[in-house]
């Protein structure tokens, strides 16, 4: 869209379920009580409605006296840094001695018929024993513990019993390969790593031990791996002395764990997210700072009353798995769904039955799910009852005006709120986003800042705010909030020259962003070099890397172009070594072979849509790639790739055009 056609899209009224439902919307009826709501929460108040908040919404085993230390510009946030917390109190002992019989969360699994509903009390039992089997692994306080699971109600009692002992969790998307795996371990030195037999999806098998097998021939610290019996798999490779099952441990230990007495400013999770350079960093988390982000926005992002049943559908491997799956809901003493099947199986109708089934007043994914199943057609959502739907939430990339509508029309029934929220795994929790009963939507547009956060655009050379309506810049936050990470795993210099040096005195998103006229923020995409596949966040450099290491490759460059059911979709471009052999005639049996290459280095979601075996790659003289033309090229505007004057061989454009008319 350009940015003047921003301005002409219609907002839509605040949908009648936030008006008239039974509970009253926490912050509304309307953008006036928005602006006085978020003016409250910035500036010189903001201190002091960040501790009412902390107070209100979080127990404190020991009371905090400074709120906040620390600044953009000097690189040592810390927040309410006297207080104890423990997150898994927080978020399982509360409910489960207010009323242990309450629903903690809800699993759906992959199999249609197959859910269960595990109580508040039950929740703490597990997370009680898990954390106990830690304890005689030997973890304490600041150990790291990988986890590769999949989507099972037990995945996210892993998670809590880390949190209740202090060991710092740090988890690994089930999509991730062996090698990504063992370089995920090895980087946080995790001595322990918990995972299941298989993982199940669309009703097929994932043989996550053999992967993670696989993994820990390369893993020398690893001493334990525990191991949930999910499918019951005869199949499973055992390491004696260091395979362990989970029910078998669970059973040697007893049911109740005290939380550990823990430092607000203590580690509570890393995890491993990709940048522009081709290492995955290991994003570090504390804990009240990010429990806090993470119960504020469910509260008020999706204005959650204690009887409300939240469904997010995000992988646990993913921040938004952390933070709108287990930390926010649970600490907030709601329901939470752990969803382990896919938008389709057996049928495209099977979000829209989950919905029904469970009665869901919260239904959270992503736009790439969104238009895949407005392409499936309306006749799958039609029959089911979605009326206890509230709020309808977005996130991990821009959604497309037909898919909010979509979502609007079919499944909202324009009586639900459509929140299009942005956040990133460095902000822990929501930053931009509407309210669902004060902000008027306009499709497409994130809308406004959360509560407590103060954005600006800058002009990404002067590094000057830009002011007014109307702008174009880079995405930047001032002043720090709570659930902003805290560092990149042992490599603070790393995580300072990032997001905090680029632009001293801000926190960096690497996101452009537009205002229009009505101050309303439009989130464009990233500016370096990170791409964003289904929601799932990849750097060019991470699968350039990936290709590189097969043997006859010389260099590669990988960019991403838009795709209508993806957002993005992988394109590289690969140069051969002059004594590679292959068949030139066969072509795309090579291409398959460089696919599998980055599906076996990184996992299967980063599987580029299109090779182009090219005898050159365009370069400057002094031998950078100009990703910039390849760019063009595939997205159709080949005569218009300005000045070429700086290209060492003119001649390899042509060369470009050609082979990718002839792979359309
Ligand atoms: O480019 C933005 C995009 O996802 C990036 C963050 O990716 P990750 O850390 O993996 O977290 C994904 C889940 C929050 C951002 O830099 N992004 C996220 N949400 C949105 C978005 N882009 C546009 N609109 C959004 N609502």
């Amino acid at each position: 869209m350009s940015n003047a056609a921003y301005d002409a899209v219609c907002t839509h009224p605040i949908p009648p379920r936030m008006r008239n439902g039974t509970e009253v919307p926490f912050i509304g009826p309307n953008f006036e009580a928005y602006k006085k709501a978020h003016a409250e929460t910035v500036g010189p108040n903001a201190d002091q409605w960040w501790a009412q908040m902390a107070r209100e919404l979080l127990h404190w085993d020991r009371p905090f006296q400074t709120i906040r230390s620390g600044s953009f510009k000097t690189g040592d946030i810390a927040w309410f840094p006297e207080g104890y917390i423990n997150a898994s109190y927080n978020c399982v002992d509360r409910w489960a001695f207010e009323d242990p019989n309450k629903t903690a969360i809800i699993y759906e699994a992959d199999e249609p018929g197959n859910h269960k509903y595990i109580s508040y009390g039950e929740l703490l039992r597990e997370v009680s024993r898990v954390a106990n089997v830690l304890k005689r692994f030997g973890v304490t306080k600041g150990d790291t513990v990988s986890v590769y699971m999949p989507m099972t109600w037990q995945a996210v009692a892993a998670f809590l019993a880390c949190a209740r002992i202090g060991a710092v969790h740090s988890a690994v998307f089930p999509g991730f390969s062996s090698e990504a795996l063992r370089d995920r371990i090895n980087d946080c030195r995790s001595r322990v790593v918990l995972t299941a037999d298989e993982g199940r999806r669309g009703g097929k098998a994932i043989a996550l031990k053999a992967l993670a097998d696989k993994a820990l021939e390369g893993c020398p610290h690893v001493e334990h791996v525990l191991v949930l019996k999910h499918t019951g798999s005869e199949n499973v490779g055992w390491v004696a002395g260091r395979d362990k099952w989970w029910h078998e441990e669970s059973a040697k230990v007893p049911n109740y764990c005290p939380p550990e007495l823990l430092n607000s400013e203590d580690g509570l999770f890393i995890l491993y997210t990709s940048g522009s350079t081709g290492k995955p960093k290991g994003i570090m988390h504390t804990i009240g700072g990010y429990l806090l982000g993470a119960a504020l926005s469910v509260k008020y992002v999706f204005d959650v009353h204690p009887d409300d049943r939240f469904g997010c559908m995000a992988d646990l491997g993913w921040i938004t798995g952390h933070t709108y799956l287990v930390y926010g809901p649970l600490a907030l003493g709601v329901a939470t769904t752990v969803f382990e099947s896919t938008p389709t199986y057996p049928t495209p109708a099977r979000f829209w039955e989950t919905v029904d089934r469970h009665r869901l007043t919260h239904f959270h994914t992503a736009p790439t799910a969104v238009r895949l199943l407005r392409r499936l057609g309306e006749s799958h959502v039609q029959n089911a009852d979605l009326s206890s739907l509230r709020v309808i939430g977005s996130v991990g990339e821009p959604i497309n005006p037909e898919a909010w509508h979509w979502l609007n029309d079919h499944v909202g029934r324009r009586q639900a709120a459509i929140v299009d929220t942005f956040f990133q795994t460095e902000t822990g929790s929501i930053v931009v986003s509407p309210l669902p009963g004060a902000i008027e939507c306009k499709p497409g547009s994130a809308t406004v800042p959360f509560l407590g956060h103060e954005y600006a655009l800058l002009d990404p050379v002067t590094g000057k705010e830009l002011e007014g309506s109307g702008v174009e810049g880079v995405l930047v936050f001032k002043n720090t909030w709570p659930s902003i990470a805290r560092t990149v795993w042992q490599d603070h210099n790393r995580w300072l020259d990032v997001y905090l040096r680029p632009y001293p005195g801000y926190f960096y998103t690497g996101d452009g962003a537009v205002r229009d006229k009505d101050g309303y923020i439009w989130i464009k995409g990233r500016v370096d070099d990170v791409i964003n596949i289904s929601g799932h966040r990849l750097s060019t450099a991470e699968i350039e890397s990936a290709l590189i290491l097969y043997d006859g490759v010389a260099e590669a460059a990988v960019i991403g172009a838009n795709d209508e059911l993806t957002g993005q979709a992988v394109h590289a471009f690969v140069t051969l070594k002059r004594e590679f052999k292959y068949d030139p005639t066969d072509e795309p049996a090579l291409a398959k072979e460089l696919v599998l290459q980055v599906r076996k280095v990184i996992g299967p979601f980063a599987s580029p849509k299109k090779i182009y075996i090219t005898p050159d790659l365009p370069k400057t003289r002094s031998g950078k790639i100009m990703r910039r033309i390849m760019r063009k090229i595939i997205a159709g505007e080949g005569d218009q790739l300005g000045d070429l004057s700086t290209l060492a061989e003119p001649g390899v454009v042509d060369v470009i055009k050609a082979k990718v008319a002839a792979s359309a």
